[in-house]
């Protein structure tokens, strides 16, 4: 009887590993609105190597770049249903789920890149990450794209240039009070739409990074960009409490300590391409750059920063001040 039992339980340890090897990989979902070449199509990149090296067997990651799977419009409400495990929408696009990280969005706030950072990795900023956790939704890192700068079909020296002018933005309050207090008419439109609402001239004009804007092409439909760093374009990578939480705690582990990873990779290539991309533009000579004097930028300063006022209280003014302490 000993030798029969030792013989079944070869047979079970045989049959154990070939369910092992025939076991199918758990499928995980990573879309976004931009194309690979850019900061986020890389960190997304780098995500899904690292999962499949690291777990291998156990997951596949698989991205889906340019809102091909899901768009502005949908991508959040999708992570709620669990269709797709891992967004990085623009700080700007989380309206619906909190109006703390309205922050991001108000007009020259923010010096730099390293302010913007300073703030991010800041208590405040990291407290921001569980702004949206009693909807749903868990914040699991800041990742950079850079300034924005505007673009249209003239030159924008002054803020009475963009007086009248429609303006795509992303789906924003707070973007669009920017807009609304030059005068201009500020249009929600999602990412995927930009190019040819530009090219077909039913928009004049609209506010990105060197890096959308390089690898959008909106470069080559508008003849003037604006080097104005008025505000910031970043993201954060958010996933489902559900997804999140179903996640074995030594998974979720190697699933953020990959992601930070990622990100790390993203942010540098972020710093890189603000100024090859923005070369990039300016070699293609297709579109002209308008630098902008001291006072010249001053009267844009002037005419946007009253907005911070109207949103201070949704916002909160502590975290007003922690956002402009991190500029020194
Ligand atoms: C935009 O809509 O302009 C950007 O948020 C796109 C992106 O994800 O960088």
């Amino acid at each position: 009887p000993l030798k029969s039992i030792a013989k079944l339980a070869t047979i079970a340890s045989i049959l154990a590993a070939s369910f092992n090897v025939f076991a199918e990989p758990t499928e995980i979902k990573f879309s976004h609105v931009v194309a690979e070449n850019t900061p986020k199509g890389q960190m997304a990149l780098k995500f899904k190597e690292l999962i499949e090296q690291r777990l291998p067997g156990e997951y596949v990651v698989n991205v889906f770049p340019n809102s091909q799977l899901f768009g502005d419009n949908n991508e959040l409400a999708a992570l709620l249903l669990n269709d797709v495990q891992f967004v990085a929408p623009s700080l700007s696009k989380f309206e619906r789920y909190t109006k703390k990280l309205q922050i991001f969005d108000l007009p020259f706030l923010f010096e730099d890149m390293a302010a913007v950072d300073r703030f991010q990795q800041s208590e405040s900023g990291q407290k921001l990450l569980n702004s949206m956790n009693r909807k749903g939704i868990v914040g699991l890192g800041y990742l950079h794209n850079g300034m924005k700068q505007f673009s249209a079909n003239d030159p924008l020296t002054l803020p009475k240039d963009a007086k009248g002018k429609k303006f795509r933005i992303m789906a924003s309050d707070v973007i669009a009070a920017q807009f609304d207090a030059v005068g201009a008419i500020p249009v929600k439109k999602p990412f995927s739409e930009v190019f040819t609402l530009l090219q077909t001239r039913a928009i004049d004009g609209q506010e990105n990074t060197w890096s959308n804007t390089y690898s959008m092409k909106f470069y080559e439909v508008q003849s003037h960009i604006t080097e104005s760093n008025h505000g910031v374009l970043d993201y954060m990578v958010v996933t489902s409490n559900t997804f999140w939480k179903g996640l074995p705690a030594d998974k979720r582990a190697v699933f953020k300590a990959s992601l930070d990873e990622a990100i790390a990779l993203g942010n540098k290539i972020a710093a890189e391409k603000d100024n090859e991309d923005k070369q990039a533009i300016l070699d293609s000579k297709r579109s002209e750059l308008v630098t902008l004097t001291p006072a010249a930028r001053q009267q844009w300063v002037n005419a946007m920063k009253p907005v911070w006022a109207k949103f201070e209280d949704q916002i909160g003014k502590d975290m007003i001040d922690a956002a402009q302490a991190a500029n020194t």
